[in-house]
């Protein structure tokens, strides 16, 4: 099993490309599904969790071609409506495909995805939105069977809790249904308009993605054609690298990433000292050798995001004073915080979301173990910072979400390898 070696210390410095996001892209290839035509992606990453949902999308009958980054999906041949549970256990997220299955075919069975390493993460909201929209639904064997009679039919739905992939899955269901769905309490984050800008482009009536309230005017499947996808760059992967940048005291231009989609990571970024300069192509982070104690607050978008939390932690983790790091969005979320401490780090957990980091001079390197994408990340960084020799193992999770990683930080001169 790949592991990857990191030998500490040296300053990042030069450009980084940002991809496609993966979480932009997962929604928008199951979009695929609800058009009878093909639909050509540009900016796809290349990862595990992508490799899962065409593997997905081609066991259902898509036709799937993929040229480097392009990626063209034809899901008219779709002959089978069942997601199947060695498919869904490798990635959460193919939930995604429930929604727009049972509004093209009037029937789905998705397995139902198991517990994960960071909490429960429970899809209620996603069954309770389609039960909303007209659709019966049961759980058998561990599958979930949603059924309606003709179409869905537009109607009202409060989501209790914003959910990122419970939103896309309801838009694109009411995308097909008969009428109008107004979807309250939504999630905003930037993946979400980019799911409804494309779904606009194929012929779908969606408005206000990206606040609150997203109302869907539905059409038929015959409405619904061709066009072009473009994946918007990866928030989290441009925040791991400008706090990578920040936390080895380096000076990094992260190429493609887009301010106004992180704006309270350079505003977190910036209260910790580090100078954070918005420029044409890009965004600059230049570290500092003091690196100031920043408490943080994990949110719904456009609050700090909880998938940049491990990686902020490591920031803190070498700060000067102390540190409060509040996780409200994922229970059990703090599973990086034993190996950051094996490496050194001064870290206590208390009421189960709260870190108290105290910061240290340095950290050192050890064996750290990685358990899932985002902790991975933090391992890096805290990798990149510590003195002497870091071995990452299990580092399949990174791959699900950092596209070339090592050759990425290796770019910006820093002593790593995959073996
Ligand atoms: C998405 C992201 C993930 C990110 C997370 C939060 C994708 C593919 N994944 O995951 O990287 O960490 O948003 O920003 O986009 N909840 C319920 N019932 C539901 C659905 C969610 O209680 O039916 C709860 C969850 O347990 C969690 C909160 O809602 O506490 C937010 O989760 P959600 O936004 O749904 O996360 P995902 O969409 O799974």
């Amino acid at each position: 099993m790949d592991k990857i070696e990191i030998i500490g210390g040296a300053p990042l410095h030069g450009t980084v490309q940002i991809s496609g996001a993966k979480n932009a892209a997962l929604p928008l290839l199951a979009a695929s599904i609800l058009v009878q035509g093909a639909v050509d992606y540009t900016n796809i990453p290349d990862l595990m969790d992508i490799k899962s949902i065409k593997s997905l999308l081609q066991d259902l009958g898509a036709n799937i071609e993929s040229s480097g980054s392009r990626v063209r999906i034809d899901a008219s041949p779709i002959h089978k409506i069942e997601a199947e549970y060695d498919l869904v256990r490798k990635m959460r997220a193919s939930i995604l495909v429930l929604g727009p299955l049972v509004a093209r075919f009037g029937h789905a069975r998705v397995s139902l995805p198991g517990g994960c390493a960071i909490g429960a993460r429970p899809v209620d909201l996603h069954l309770k939105g389609l039960e909303a929209l007209g659709a019966k639904i049961s759980i058998e064997h561990g599958y979930i069977e949603a059924t309606t009679e003709g179409r869905l039919k537009g109607n009202e739905f409060y989501f209790d809790i914003p959910t990122v992939t419970g939103t896309e899955n309801l838009m694109m269901a009411a995308t097909l249904a008969t009428g109008t769905t107004v979807l309250r309490n939504c999630a905003r984050e930037p993946e979400i308009t980019a799911l409804a800008d494309a779904l606009n482009r194929m012929g779908a009536d969606v408005t206000g993605a990206g606040t609150a309230v997203i109302k869907i005017n539905g059409v038929e499947t015959k409405s619904l054609k061709s066009a072009t996808v473009y994946v918007i760059p990866d928030r989290i992967e441009a925040g791991t690298f400008m706090v990578a940048a920040a936390a080895t005291k380096g000076d990094v231009l992260i190429k493609g990433a887009k301010a106004e989609h992180i704006g309270e990571i350079i505003s977190k970024l910036r209260q910790s000292g580090a100078s954070v300069e918005i420029t044409d192509d890009g965004i600059r982070v230049k570290g500092v050798e003091n690196i100031k104690s920043t408490d943080i607050k994990t949110l719904p978008y456009p609050g700090f995001p909880t998938d940049m939390q491990a990686q902020f932690m490591v920031l803190m983790s070498i700060a000067d004073g102390n540190s409060v790091v509040h996780e409200t969005i994922f229970e059990n979320r703090f599973i990086h915080v034993n190996e950051l401490q094996r490496m050194g780090a001064d870290i206590s957990i208390s009421g189960g979301n709260y870190a108290m980091v105290r910061g240290v001079k340095s950290l050192s390197g050890a064996q750290v173990m990685a358990s899932d994408l985002r902790a991975s990340a933090s391992l890096v960084i805290a990798g990149l910072v510590a003195k002497g020799t870091t071995t990452i193992n299990r580092v399949y999770h990174i791959d699900r979400g950092y596209e070339s990683i090592e050759k990425k930080f290796s770019s910006l001169g820093a002593n790593i390898r995959r073996c």
